[in-house]
């Protein structure tokens, strides 16, 4: 396994690799791997002649000082899963290596980023959106690899990669799940013992919504998933929002036979976790 820290390494080994007829899969993540970046690798190894995972905390999508500081970084470890899955490359960047000046691009996805994960995380989408960019840039895939976890991401790269006209295929992927259901995330390996043993209940919750839905409400069944969720003194819903699957846009409760998702953010103490599960008519 190879592994660049200079993006102008790996373009040339991209280059080369691409020359030779291989086709490229990318999986990018922030380190702290667990068995659903994994996952995303394994598929991207099905799927591509080689693969390359990057490893980068990108400062500018954290919206919390103190969240980017508690980040898990354990990159020794990471490598050795990525080498266990025979990954072909790896880039770990330092911060100047992709931002040698200040960032200053403004993305406008209009109603995309502003709501969910927008509302509460200010900034935090233009910042995903302009370091996967500059990770296309470089590593230029034909396809690329994102956990469905990650739901309101998973739409803004679609409308990045649309906006910037980029030729790459982006590959959603199936939530890996605990055994009781946590969507697995790095942020997981935070939470004590009592935390982790409630936060299964967001998965329960999303199904018990998904079995409401049609007979009930809309805003019937956000009502009391948010109530389900909040009875546990380990939990604290931020929102509970049934939203268009392809437009994020809010449903109403008369708005039958559209492909619906139930997308959700919950702190359980100071760790907050995000989930959703698509609802069908
Ligand atoms: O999902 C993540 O881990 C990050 O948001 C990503 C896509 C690697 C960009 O930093």
């Amino acid at each position: 396994m190879r592994i660049f820290e200079r993006r102008i390494d790996l373009t040339a080994w991209v280059k080369q690799a691409k020359i030779a007829g291989n086709s490229i899969g990318f999986v990018p993540t922030m380190g702290a791997l667990h068995p659903g970046h994994l996952a995303l690798a394994g598929q991207a190894k099905r799927e591509n002649d080689l693969v390359v995972c990057s490893i980068f905390v990108n400062p500018i999508q954290f919206n919390n000082p103190e969240d980017l500081k508690k980040y898990p970084r354990t990159l020794e470890t990471d490598l050795e899963h990525l080498r266990s899955i025979r990954c072909d490359a790896v880039f770990c960047p330092d911060e100047k290596e992709m931002y040698p000046g200040p960032e200053t691009k403004v993305y406008d996805f209009g109603h995309l980023d502003k709501v969910m994960e927008g509302r509460y995380r200010q900034g935090h989408f233009n910042g995903v959106a302009i370091v996967v960019k500059k990770l296309f840039d470089i590593v230029e895939p034909h396809r690329a690899y994102f956990g469905q976890k990650d739901y309101q991401q998973l739409q803004i790269i679609k409308a990045m990669v649309k906006k910037e006209a980029m030729d790459v295929e982006i590959i959603p992927c199936a939530t890996v799940r605990e055994p009781d259901g946590l969507a697995m995330s790095s942020r997981n390996a935070r939470l004590t013992p009592t935390q982790r043993q409630e936060a299964g209940k967001i998965y329960k919750v999303l199904q018990g919504a998904r079995e409401m839905y049609p007979g009930q409400a809309v805003s019937t069944i956000e009502k009391w998933a948010t109530q389900e969720i909040n009875a546990s003194p380990e939990l604290e819903t931020e929102y509970f929002q049934i939203v268009d699957a392809e437009t994020l846009l809010p449903v109403g409760d008369d708005d039958l036979g559209n492909e619906l998702v139930a997308c959700v953010a919950v702190y359980a103490g100071e760790v907050r976790l995000i989930d959703n599960m698509k609802f069908y008519s």
